[in-house]
Formats: C-alpha cells, structure tokens, sequence
C-alpha cells in the first residue's frame, strides 16, 4: 500500500505515513488499556512509543502530508487488523 500511495507523490505518500502513525498509535492506546496498571514498565515504554508515533504523524503533516481519503483508511485499517491477527496467532 505505501508503494502504491508513493506513486502519488510526496503529498500523498505522507498521509499514507500519518494514517499508518495514527492507527499505530490507537493500537498502541489499546495496549496501554489492556497492560496491567502496575506493570509500569511495560507501560513505560507503550507510552514512549505512542509519542513517538504522534511525533512521526505530525512531522508527516508539517512536511505536507495530504489527508487520505475514509475509502482508503478504512482499507488501511483492514489490512492492519489482518496482520495483527496473524501475528498474534503466530
Ligand atoms: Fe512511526
């Protein structure tokens, strides 16, 4: 998907990396829900790579990203979930 975005140009390519920035980053909110409360370690580092995700999404933007159509994040977000399905069967 990031090949075929980039074939779009810059604009388009970056909002392909904001989009993959914000679900990584819901993602990672979902784990923070789940981790235990006095796993603080753990949570540490989630809490550390979430921000480092919005960092990515909004250097992304600031570089000119263009908003990706809902079609397009949907299938994104489709996609994400077939292979974080399969990696948590693996
Ligand atoms: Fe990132």
């Amino acid at each position: 998907m990031g090949l075929v975005a980039g074939r779009f140009g810059s604009a388009v390519s970056l909002g392909f990396v904001v989009e993959t920035e914000r679900q990584v980053e819901a993602h990672l909110a979902s784990h923070m829900d789940r981790l235990p409360k006095g796993d603080l370690a753990s949570r540490a580092i989630v809490s550390q790579m979430k921000v480092d995700e919005a960092r990515h999404a909004r250097e992304a933007q600031q570089a000119g990203a263009t908003e990706l159509p809902a079609p397009v994040k949907g299938l994104m977000k489709l996609a994400a979930r077939v292979m974080t399905t399969v990696a948590h069967r693996i």
